[in-house]
């Protein structure tokens, strides 16, 4: 999960790393009277997740409470790279002297972490690192010992910091590496690190990626959240513990187990091609127990999405077996009543298949078909998808 920057600079406050103070507004109003109790010049800054917005127009200095009222007014509402903008940071203005940038990072593909720093920050970075990659300090860091003192000083010295700045820069770089170890952060980013007209080093931008996966450890996180941007289907999905992933196409899918369900959406792509070119509505996993009343949530979610045409339901019947698996099918359908109104295929195999297709026959609902293959079901559902 990606943080607004407001919410990554409260994490940099609460693990010490120098941030200048920053309020975050919903209207022009709220935006004046941030700016009227920070004091003085304040920046305006649009609260997207997506970099560049300073070059886009995002991000303004104001001089005075009424300019930061207006240009909240007119940020507010944009459209950057195609997110609007729903909020404003008033951050306290900087006396910048020099930019500076700083990286901490999961590098997946070297198993690893990486720090990347260099005495060029600010908006041009993205053009450094192709340009002259060798201004961009990239240095390995080992999960076991960590960023010390000993490794900080040496992503200071690599990135070329001149001798006053070495402590400064690395007592921020250690704060940084708090904040990645105790959050559970894979990505900790601060394009411009600055020092300011008094020597002075302060994040004044930052990037926080959240590892999910840590949220059982991290009761803060769920707050983190952003319920605007979260699609409804998907967290309607999150309430039921079903794994759901809205995708663009018109068949729904429901399968058990994250390998059976991918390869469902390839059977189906692939079964598209035939008929109009249609496509998986959604990955939906609903793991191992198919209760009936699992069942009934992963079809509510899908049937709720007006994209979707049909349904392939597509479940290998093991610890959960086949006829429990029909049986739930069924009375899911009960449960929805009027609300399922969408054609199924459904592919049953494995533990007491035959049984599960004699539930389901005998039941003989109007919109269930039964298709012996995965492929004839991939191939039925799409032509039901295409209107056939
Ligand atoms: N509090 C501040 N005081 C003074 N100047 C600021 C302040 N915050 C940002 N700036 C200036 O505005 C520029 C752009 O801001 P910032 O880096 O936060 O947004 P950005 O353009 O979205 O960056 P990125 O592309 O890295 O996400 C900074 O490089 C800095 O020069
Ligand atoms: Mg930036």
């Amino acid at each position: 999960m990606d943080l607004f920057e407001y919410q990554a600079r409260d994490l940099f406050e609460a693990h010490g790393v120098p941030v200048l103070a920053g309020i975050v507004a919903q209207t022009p109003e709220e935006a004046k009277a941030a700016a009227e109790k920070i004091g003085g010049v304040v920046v305006v800054k649009a609260q997207v997740k997506v970099g560049g917005r300073g070059k886009a127009g995002g991000v303004k200095v104001a001089k005075t409470p009424d300019e930061a009222f207006q240009y909240a007014s007119d940020i507010l509402g944009m459209d950057i790279k195609g997110h609007t903008v729903h909020k404003v940071m008033i951050a306290q203005g900087a006396d910048i002297a020099e930019e500076y940038y700083f990286a901490v990072l999961l590098d997946r593909s070297n198993r690893n972490y990486l720090a990347m720093c260099s005495v060029e920050g600010g908006m041009e970075i993205e053009q450094l690192a192709v340009e002259r990659p060798e201004a961009l300090a990239r240095i390995a860091v080992d999960p076991g010992t960590g960023i010390d003192q000993a490794k900080a000083e040496e992503i200071v010295d690599a990135a070329g910091f001149a001798p006053e700045l070495r402590e400064g820069v690395v007592h921020a770089i250690l704060k940084l590496w708090d904040v990645f170890v105790k959050e559970d952060a894979t990505l900790v980013e601060v394009n411009p690190l600055v020092k300011t007209g008094s020597g002075e080093i302060l994040a004044l931008d930052g990037k926080v990626t959240i590892d999910e996966n840590a949220g059982f450890r991290q009761a803060g996180h769920a707050a983190l959240e952003d319920s605007a941007e979260t699609d409804p289907l998907e967290a309607k999905a999150k309430e039921h513990d079903l794994n759901y992933v809205k995708l663009d196409g018109q068949v729904g899918i429901i399968g058990n187990g994250a390998g059976l369900v991918m390869s469902t959406l390839d059977v189906v792509a692939y079964a598209g091609e035939a008929h109009g070119g249609v496509l998986p509505a959604n990955f939906l996993d609903i793991g191992g127990g198919a209760s009936a009343e699992v069942m009934a949530a992963g079809l509510d979610v899908i049937l709720n999405d007006s994209q979707v045409k049909s349904v392939f339901v597509n479940v290998f019947g093991g610890i959960t077996a086949c006829d429990a698996v029909a049986n739930g099918i069924v009375k899911a359908l009960e449960m929805l009543g009027d609300e399922a109104n969408k054609p199924l295929v459904v592919r049953l195999d494995g533990n007491n298949v035959d049984e599960g297709r004699r539930i389901l026959a005998d039941a003989n609902h109007p919109l269930v078909t039964l298709a012996d293959t995965m492929d004839e079901g991939a191939d039925k559902a799409a032509a039901l998808a295409n209107g056939k």
